[in-house]
């Protein structure tokens, strides 16, 4: 990052966003490729101070595909999902062991973080628009990674909101406050701000839970359409979600993994007795 480079409004913005969009500073560097899974974890084990969210997690996350995260609250999703692109860096009492791959590289010990939160974009459960322009907004990312022609930007803008299916609902808003679009506009902003800095893999918490059924639809359509060029992990308490846009189904409990597979084996063949309890409603 270009740190004499300050954008208006920047102090009033979630540090966790800005960081999300790999806006801190590291050296660049190339990786190696590992087709066949895109995220790798090996015994993950993470703690706050002495608790302990995350217990041994291992998982294989394919490219490509939709991957559900799924359980009880508390059970450790959005820290597993914030592990993936090193977001638990922020919260100091963190501490962590074990290994997370991304293209086959060890992204706690061989990646530039800069680079990473770039190639793994995160979009929160709370559409989290920055207090400026919806181009402004989408500009944003590629504007702190260099890119300062108008015309490059401008490209960059339309090609992101249309990716996210909100184009024609304001390409003759551009120039207005994000903050006056509708919270399912935010969210689909949200998810063009994490596109317009050209990522690999998106990272969803919760995406739709503030939306109302029709928003609700349109991001489960986007979501359908990003996995054929993104690789797609989202966390959601919507079993019916989970069922209709995931390929693949993580089911955790108490910091546990207990069971990955197949969304269709997920919810109508599980293998353990408790991943059947939380998706017919038994408990949770
Ligand atoms: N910043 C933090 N500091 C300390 N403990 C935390 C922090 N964030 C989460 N935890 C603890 O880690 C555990 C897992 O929390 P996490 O937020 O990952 O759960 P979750 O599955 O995403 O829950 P929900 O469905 O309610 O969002 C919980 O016991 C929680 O209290
Ligand atoms: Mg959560």
């Amino acid at each position: 990052m270009n740190t004499s480079f300050v954008l208006p409004g920047k102090k009033s913005m979630d540090k966790e966003v800005t960081m999300s969009l790999g806006m801190d500073k590291t050296i660049k560097k190339d990786v190696p490729h590992d087709r066949k899974y895109k995220i790798v974890t090996e015994k993950l084990n993470l703690f706050y101070g002495d608790n302990q969210a995350l217990h041994d997690i291992s998982m294989d996350i394919k490219p490509n595909k939709v991957t559900a995260l799924i359980g009880p609250s508390g059970c450790g999703k959005s820290t597993f999902l914030r592990t993936l692109n090193r977001l638990n860096d922020l919260i100091p009492i963190v501490t962590l062991n074990g290994n997370v791959y991304y293209d086959g590289t060890d992204i706690y010990k061989d990646y530039d973080v800069i680079e990473l939160r770039k190639r793994i974009g995160m979009v929160f459960q709370k559409p989290n628009p920055f207090p400026m322009s919806v181009f402004d907004n989408v500009a944003y990312g590629p504007r702190v990674h260099g890119i300062k022609k108008k015309e490059v930007l401008k490209d960059i803008v339309e090609r992101s909101i249309r990716q996210a299916a909100l184009w024609d609902e304001v390409s003759d808003r551009l120039h207005d406050p994000a903050l006056g679009l509708s919270g399912g506009q935010q969210q689909r902003l949200c998810i063009a701000r994490v596109l317009a800095v050209e990522p690999d893999v998106i990272l969803m918490d919760e995406p739709t839970s503030a939306l109302d059924p029709v928003s609700t639809a349109k991001i489960e359509d986007l979501i359908d359409e990003l996995k054929q060029k993104f690789t797609i992990i989202i966390v959601t308490h919507n079993m019916q979600q989970a069922g209709r846009i995931s390929d693949y189904t993580c089911f955790f409990l108490n910091g546990v993994l207990i069971e990955m597979g197949k969304a269709k084996d997920i919810f109508f063949n599980p293998a353990d007795k408790r991943t059947e309890d939380y998706i017919c409603g038994r408990f949770g």
